[in-house]
C-alpha cells in the first residue's frame, strides 16, 4: 500500500523531538531527512548530527535524501540509517555506490532531478530498493509540484513492471492532497511530504487527509480496472 514519509525540513527544529512525536502519533511510515551541501543545490540544510539525532528520536525507518555532491564521503556515517537516497547526477559509478550502501545495510534508493531522463537508471533499477523521482528542484521545501512529472512516474512504472522488477517509487516535492492523487495514479508508491504534513497546525489532520486522498485516487483506478476486465469478460462471452 501507499507509504508516507515526513520530511523534517519543515518541521520545527526548536521542538524536534515533539515535532518526531506529533507525525509518529499521525501515523507516518518513516522520516526523510534533507542533507544539503550548498554545492549540489543551492541551499545548506541538515548534517549528519541531525540524522543521528532523529534516529535516536524515533524507532521508523530513516531516510537519507543526500543532496550533496561528493556522496561517497559520507557513506560510511549513515550505517544506522535505513535508506540512502543519492542522486544519480551527483555520481559517476553508481554500481560502486550501490554497493557501498548495502555493504553497510542500508538500501540504496537513487533520486533524479526533474529534468534527468530516466535512461540514466535503466541499468541500475533492479539494484536498487527504490526510485525518487523528484516532482520539484532540490533545494527547498514549500515549492509547486511539476506536472509533467506524472509523465515521468508512469513511464518509470512501465520500465519497473515490463521488467518484473520490485523496484519502489518514491515522489518528492510539492506533494499535498491535490498532487498526492496524481502521483499516485501515475504509479508512485512512497509520498514524501514536508509542507503539507509540518505546515500544518494539525499534524494529524494533515497525514489523514493526505493518505486518503491518496488511497481515494487508487480505488477509482481499481474500480476502473475491475469495469474494464468485466467488459471484456462479457464480450469474450
Ligand atoms: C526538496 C527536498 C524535499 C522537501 C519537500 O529539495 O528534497 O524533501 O523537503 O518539501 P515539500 O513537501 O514542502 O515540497
Ligand atoms: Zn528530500
Amino acid at each position: 500500500m501507499i507509504k508516507i514519509g515526513a520530511s523534517i525540513l519543515s518541521a520545527d527544529f526548536g521542538h524536534l523531538k515533539e515535532e518526531i512525536k506529533k507525525a509518529e502519533e499521525a501515523g507516518v511510515d518513516f522520516f526523510h531527512v534533507d542533507m544539503m551541501d550548498g554545492h549540489f543545490v543551492p541551499n545548506i540544510s541538515m548534517g549528519i548530527g541531525i540524522a543521528k539525532h532523529v534516529k535516536k528520536l524515533t524507532n521508523l525507518p530513516i531516510d537519507v535524501h543526500l543532496m550533496v555532491e561528493n556522496v561517497d564521503l559520507f557513506i560510511n556515517e549513515f550505517e544506522e540509517m535505513d535508506y540512502i537516497t543519492f542522486h544519480i547526477e551527483a555520481v559517476r559509478f553508481p554500481f560502486r555506490i550501490i554497493n557501498k550502501i548495502k555493504s553497510i545495510g542500508a538500501k540504496p534508493i537513487v533520486a533524479l532531478n526533474p529534468a534527468t531522463p530516466l535512461d540514466r537508471i535503466e541499468y541500475i533499477l533492479d539494484e536498487v530498493y527504490g526510485v525518487l523521482v523528484m516532482t520539484v528542484e532540490p533545494g527547498f521545501s514549500g515549492q509547486k509540484f511539476i506536472p509533467v512529472m506524472t509523465k515521468k512516474i508512469r513511464k518509470l512504472k512501465s520500465m519497473i513492471v515490463e521488467n518484473g522488477y520490485d523496484t519502489k517509487i518514491f515522489v518528492d516535492g510539492g506533494i499535498n492532497v491535490e498532487t498526492a492523487p496524481l502521483a499516485v495514479k501515475a504509479g508512485a508508491d512512497v509520498l514524501v511530504a514536508a509542507s503539507a504534513i509540518f505546515g500544518r497546525d494539525d499534524v494529524k489532520t494533515a497525514v489523514k487527509n493526505l493518505r486518503e486522498a491518496a488511497l481515494k485516487a487508487l480505488n477509482i483506478e481499481n474500480q476502473n480496472f475491475l469495469t474494464k476486465s468485466f467488459d471484456t469478460h462479457e464480450e469474450t462471452q
